[in-house]
């Protein structure tokens, strides 16, 4: 029996490359050793954006094509929507009774958004029940492991921590004690050097044009030590060279080499890294292209996925509800 995966994104814009790097393709990877159900959690997405929702829907279609042409295969994994299985809410609100709210004041992904975030207003009810509704998602399908970046672990912790307690209060084991599968490959800074976001507008989009991705990587931050053209770089200081070691491993010798003693100049290696994103992204972006051509394909998948994933969602919800007397 293969163990079950569970992970989720939120569908708050387009994708980037950041995504690709810390998330799908770790999830393609996984597919074939576990068996993998991957959410939209447009929930989570609407309980940080509920003051500007923005186009959800759109964003979700657009994110699963990204999905797709990245290698997620709907005949190996359950690819849904959140939303669509109203139990994500049941069991959300079963699991918001037992969680103790010091647990989730003293969260620090909780305190730190509150503190970081101070465009939008983020002092509700709601949001502080985000990792309650996390580990409502987790556990509505029994995922042993979970596929997320660093940042999350508050959350996988105190999802255990709600499913111990459920366990213990009801004197049966019903939800395992997930495990999080965290992503190695977070090397990959934005075109500034801070974490690659849509907030902070410093990324690449996988549906990005050719002659954006030549502009955005010409404006990249470079070693700070080089100034004129015949200064030795840091090669081993630079966003830039980082790229080539993450998306032509091939040629970051060269620049590795050429760099310090001045053999190639920033623009020109930077105009260089832009066409290999270009040529990277390029199988990608044709795929993307074919599936945009028929969105029917991609309502079925979610369709599928939908029927797939309820029908383990009213298992569980069935079962806890017997617990429960409900
Ligand atoms: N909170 C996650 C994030 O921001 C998204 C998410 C929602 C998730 N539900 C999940 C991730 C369940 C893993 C499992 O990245
Ligand atoms: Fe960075 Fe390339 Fe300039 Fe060296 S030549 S500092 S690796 S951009």
């Amino acid at each position: 029996m293969k163990k079950r995966i569970l992970s989720g994104m939120r569908p708050t814009g387009p994708l980037h490359l950041g995504h690709l790097v810390g998330a799908l393709e770790n999830w393609r990877k996984l597919q074939d050793e576990y068996e993998c159900l991957f959410m939209a959690a447009d929930w989570h997405a609407f309980m940080s954006e509920y003051e500007n929702p923005g186009n959800l829907k759109g964003n979700i279609i657009d994110n699963v094509i990204d999905w797709l042409a990245c290698g997620i295969d709907p005949k190996k994994s359950i690819i849904f929507v959140q939303s669509r299985i109203k139990e994500h809410l049941e069991l959300s609100l079963v699991f918001s009774i037992i969680t103790p709210l010091g647990l989730l004041e003293r969260c620090p992904t909780y305190k730190e958004q509150l503190r970081e975030i101070t465009n939008r207003e983020l002092h509700t009810y709601g949001f502080l029940g985000y990792p309650v509704l996390q580990a409502a998602d987790i556990m509505l399908y029994k995922a042993e492991v979970v596929p997320v970046g660093e940042d999350q672990l508050p959350h996988l912790e105190l999802t255990r921590e709600i499913a111990r307690k459920f366990n213990n209060l009801y004197k049966k084991d019903i939800f395992p004690s997930p495990q999080a599968l965290l992503t190695k490959s977070n090397r990959l800074l934005g075109l500034d050097g801070r974490k690659m976001s849509k907030s902070y507008n410093n990324y690449i989009a996988l549906s990005e044009e050719p002659e954006i991705i030549t502009k955005k990587v010409q404006g990249m931050f470079t070693d700070p030590l080089r100034i004129k053209r015949n200064d030795p770089g840091h090669p081993e200081m630079c966003n830039v060279r980082s790229y080539y070691a993450i998306f032509a491993p091939e040629k970051e010798k060269e620049v590795a080499q050429g760099c310090p003693k001045a053999q190639i100049g920033c623009a020109e290696c930077k105009k260089e890294l832009g066409n290999c994103l270009i040529n990277f992204l390029e199988p990608v972006q044709n795929k993307r292209k074919e599936l945009l051509k028929n969105k029917d394909e991609i309502m079925g998948i979610l369709e599928d996925g939908e029927k797939k994933a309820r029908s383990i969602a009213i298992q569980t919800m069935d079962e806890v509800k017997g617990l429960i007397k409900m």
